[in-house]
């Protein structure tokens, strides 16, 4: 394991920001932190950055206690959501910063930095300043400049949530790759599910300042420990008790336990087709492109469904609904 992080907390004021936070980091791996706004995300990763002391825990990095080492000692390479490169400063000179302040040659400087620009896809682009630049290309100029001095981890804020859908999907897979490249652990804060599931290895998933699951994409999505982390990760419907005894019989009888299933768990049929199903009305259908998102309503429940995208689900008609065995999804904690 290459970093450790136990029992981290910090407050403001009355607000505890983040909670008793034990996370561990293996090398080489990227692992997403995500959760809704104001979960505590960004606040530890400026603990782990050295920009914030945590009121308790401690962060170990191959063994060595790093809770109370300043930032610039760390040795980590931060990128920021947005507008983080020196504006007065050419992409060259934003690359060539950190190598700069460790008294490098410059013309070993000059050859690293043609080496990182090429590397970023922007070969020739060294001359320009920020303001010349796509949203796209400045982030990947600040990826640059963060990995320029070698850091033995990668801290990335939310860096591509500024930038328009393409190129935010193209630059996850830039990132992705360069980082499984260069083998640096990196952790990257997120409040988008599908940027963690596409580029983690693992996926933190934080709510309130706590962790309530680290697991891969797969871990979190099929088997998510609580109904918080089941509503983040993909989409779900909750299911009142009386609904689960119809839809998953084998399992509703758990005491305590609230019940769910993903949308593409439930069956949907022409009401004659099938018998032994509960009877429901289409209330709504949204052509998604690969599927049809379909919202029927069962016992005045609504569940979402999803379709085949060719499918002839059109508000107001009749429909079965069937859950094959094994796909609902107990949660046995009520209080979350
Ligand atoms: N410097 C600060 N002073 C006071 N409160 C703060 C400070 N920084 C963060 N907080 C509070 O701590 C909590 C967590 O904030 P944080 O910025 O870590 O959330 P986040 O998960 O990064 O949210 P977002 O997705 O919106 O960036 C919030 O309630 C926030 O208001
Ligand atoms: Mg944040």
């Amino acid at each position: 394991m290459f970093l450790a992080l136990k029992g981290i907390r910090k407050s403001y004021g009355d607000s505890v920001a983040v909670d008793d936070v034990d996370l561990d980091v293996n090398e080489g791996e990227f692992v997403c932190i995500l959760g809704p706004s104001g979960c505590g995300k960004t606040t530890l990763l400026r603990i782990l950055a050295g920009l914030v002391l945590p009121d308790a825990g401690t962060i170990l990095q191959d063994g060595r206690d790093l809770t109370r080492v300043p930032a610039r000692h760390r040795g980590f390479g931060i990128v920021f959501q947005s507008y983080s490169l020196f504006p007065n400063l050419t992409a060259a000179e934003n690359v060539g910063y950190g190598m700069r302040v460790r008294r490098m040659a410059p013309a070993r400087i000059r050859t690293r930095v043609e080496e990182l620009l090429a590397l970023i896809g922007l070969p020739g682009s060294g001359g320009k300043h920020p303001d010349e630049l796509s949203g796209g290309e400045q982030q990947r100029v600040a990826l640059a400049r963060a990995i320029a001095v070698d850091p033995t981890l990668l801290l990335l804020d939310e860096p591509l949530s500024a930038l328009d859908a393409q190129v935010r999907i193209a630059l996850r897979h830039e990132v992705r790759a360069l980082q499984q490249r260069l083998r640096i652990p990196t952790l990257m804060v997120t409040h988008d599910q599908d940027e963690a599931m596409e580029m983690a290895d693992r996926i933190v998933c934080m709510n309130r300042g706590r962790i309530e699951q680290v697991g891969t994409p797969r871990q979190l999505y099929d088997t998510p420990a609580t109904p918080f982390v089941a509503g983040f990760v993909g989409s779900i419907n909750f299911l009142s008790r009386a609904l689960a005894q119809r839809l998953a019989p084998d399992i509703a009888n758990r005491p305590g336990a609230r019940f769910a299933v993903r949308p593409e768990a439930l069956r949907l049929a022409h009401p004659e087709d099938r018998a032994g199903v509960i009877a429901g009305t289409v209330t709504a259908q949204c052509f998604l492109g690969g599927v049809l998102r379909v919202t029927v309503t069962v016992h005045d429940e609504a569940l979402v469904a999803v379709a085949p995208p060719d499918s002839p689900w059109l508000a107001g008609m009749p429909v079965s609904v069937s859950l094959p065995g094994g796909s609902a999804l107990a949660f046995d904690d009520e209080r979350r």
